[in-house]
């Protein structure tokens, strides 16, 4: 739970956060899909709204949670919905954070009816890639076709033998071009990795501040708090 008196310091302002994990079908009954739960998204949003913010929340597949209160949720499946979705409601916004996990590739077809099984091995699965919404609203944003005055980013890593996490969080943000990027560690090495931290936050100006491991709310209260810093700077 939130603390009881949370700061209205977001008043004024309007933030879109993507959640959960989209879903992209191959037929009418099955999907490609992730694990994501949604709740890293809906902590952003409901923290947000406590402190004042206008929330809209995009919500892919997630588990059962609970709308958080006073904020509007729009529903969506596949990763070209939220797309479509991401591109309207970023227009304007203060602030716009990609916590969604988009699925990286689709099948290249889907079909119409049920793939029935036949005696034969099937085809292998065709797949193709899905459009990078958080690069894509950058792309936007800097053609001038969108006015959001910052992109925020999340990333899991797990660092491997050449690269670690933060490294790989850093190019994660220069290929991205985003404002913000929210670094995760993930997997077995990270206490080994990261020591106590549970990640970082990158700022696009070559900021890095460490987040300390703890509850979903909490790094949703970091974030807030960096956000929040930026508007004041801008
Ligand atoms: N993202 C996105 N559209 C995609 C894939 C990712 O908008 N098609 C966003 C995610 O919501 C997240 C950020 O990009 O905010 C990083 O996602 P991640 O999967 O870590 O990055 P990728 O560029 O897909 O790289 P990879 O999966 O290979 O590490
Ligand atoms: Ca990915």
């Amino acid at each position: 739970a939130e603390p009881k008196a949370l700061p209205r310091d977001l008043e004024g302002r309007r933030v879109v956060i993507s959640a959960g994990g989209t879903r992209e079908p191959l037929d009418p009954v099955r999907y490609l899909g992730n694990r994501s739960s949604g709740r890293q998204g809906y902590a952003l949003a409901r923290v947000a709204a406590h402190r004042g913010a206008e929330v809209t929340l995009v919500a892919a597949h997630t588990a059962d949670l609970a709308a958080p209160a006073g904020v509007r949720v729009i529903k969506v499946g596949t990763a070209e919905e939220l797309r479509s979705v991401m591109l309207a409601e970023a227009d304007g916004a203060d602030a716009v954070v990609m916590a969604a996990a988009v699925a990286d590739f689709r099948p290249v077809s889907h079909v119409e009816h049920k793939i029935k099984k036949s005696d034969r091995d099937p085809d292998p699965l065709a797949l193709t890639r899905n459009p990078d919404i958080l690069a894509e609203l950058v792309e936007a944003r800097g053609a001038g076709k969108l006015a959001a005055s910052l992109i925020v980013g999340f990333a899991a890593e797990t660092g491997d033998a050449t690269t670690s996490v933060l490294d790989h969080g850093r190019a994660k943000l220069a290929r991205k071009g985003c404002d913000l990027l929210v670094v995760n560690a993930v997997g077995d090495g990270r206490a080994f990795e990261v020591e106590d931290n549970a990640g970082w936050l990158l700022g696009g100006d070559g900021t890095e501040e460490p987040i300390p491991f703890g509850a979903k709310s909490r790094l949703a209260s970091t974030l807030w708090d960096a956000v929040n810093r930026q508007w004041h700077r801008q």
